[in-house]
């Protein structure tokens, strides 16, 4: 609990630098700075002062814990058992860049390498999520005060909103599907794959979902499968910092978190490492979660 009030205190100044930055007359803090692994990979310096905010705060309040962020990471950095705070600053830097409001700070906190409280924000909307282990996923909207704080919109609302719609399988539901910044070899032949067989009519033997949306946010994904307007949401590619927080959000909402990959060796395993790099979120009706992630590993 103490952790999750340092992170609403942290993730509002956050929001601030965002909202400052989008307004700000010069369009140097939105255009990216950089790029990272290809062209498609981008990093602006708004993501680097917040990641820079964020940690300086949290670290100056709990010095001996750990802090693995997006724009700080090095290669190679395993994550191990200590308390670590698991942080991407802003999760949909390409949205930011191109001033697509879909965009969030995804604040989590790992125990034992388990993804323990979460908190994802979104300042262009006020939308925050958040979730500790057995403390249930919540959901609450902020507007800014206009002298850099927040407050509260409206009444928090409990997680679920409703029920998660009875489905079981992949007929009729709404799938994301994220293109993600690594765009060759066998990773993108396979989003291909999935894509086209997700989208196909039955006949021609695709699974016929309702629709699919790649919205350029991984946490807020992850909160749209929490809250259900969004069912099922797959990515090949992520890193522990765009899942952790909205995995506790996700799994405290009723949501699972199974292997994006199906089982090399025929076992089916539902427990998956939050650096595991492949997840499929699904939050179906009690008893159809596991149906859901077999007929989509099917394809
Ligand atoms: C990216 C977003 C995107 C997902 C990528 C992530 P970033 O995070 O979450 O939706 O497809 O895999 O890397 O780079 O904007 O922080």
């Amino acid at each position: 609990d103490e952790v999750l009030q340092s992170f609403f205190e942290v993730a509002k100044r956050a929001g601030t630098t965002i909202l400052n930055a989008t307004n700000s007359q010069t369009s140097s803090s939105t255009t990216y700075l950089d790029t990272k692994k290809n062209s498609a990979d981008l990093v602006t310096e708004t993501d680097k002062a917040v990641e820079k905010l964020i940690s300086t705060t949290l670290l100056s309040k709990y010095p001996t814990f750990k802090f693995m962020g997006e724009e700080t990471y090095k290669p190679g950095t395993p994550l191990d058992d200590s308390p670590t705070f698991i942080v991407d600053p802003i999760d949909g830097t390409t949205n930011f860049v191109h001033g697509h409001p879909y965009v969030s700070i995804a604040l989590g906190f790992a125990l034992e390498q388990k993804s323990v409280v979460g908190l994802v924000f979104n300042p262009y909307t006020g939308i925050m999520y958040y979730a500790t282990k057995g403390g249930g996923a919540w959901k609450k909207v902020l507007e800014p005060t206009g002298d850099g704080d927040w407050k509260l919109r409206n009444e928090r609302v409990k997680l679920p909103i409703g029920e998660p719609s009875a489905f079981a399988g992949l007929d009729g539901t709404m799938v994301a599907v994220e293109w993600g910044s690594d765009r060759s070899g066998s990773n993108w032949q396979t989003k291909v794959n999935t894509w086209n067989r997700l989208g196909r009519s039955k006949d021609e033997g695709g699974a016929m979902v309702h629709s699919a949306r790649c919205l350029g946010s991984a946490a807020l994904n992850l909160c749209a499968v929490a809250e259900g307007h969004v069912d099922i949401y797959w990515e090949g590619g992520c890193w522990a910092w765009d899942v952790c927080a909205g995995w506790i959000i996700l799994t405290e909402a009723g949501g699972i978190m199974a292997d994006g990959n199906p089982p090399s060796d025929g076992n089916e395993r539902w427990e998956i490492p939050i650096t595991h790099r492949k997840y499929l979120a699904v939050r179906a009706a009690p008893g159809g979660q596991k149906e859901t992630v077999k007929e989509f590993w099917g394809h």
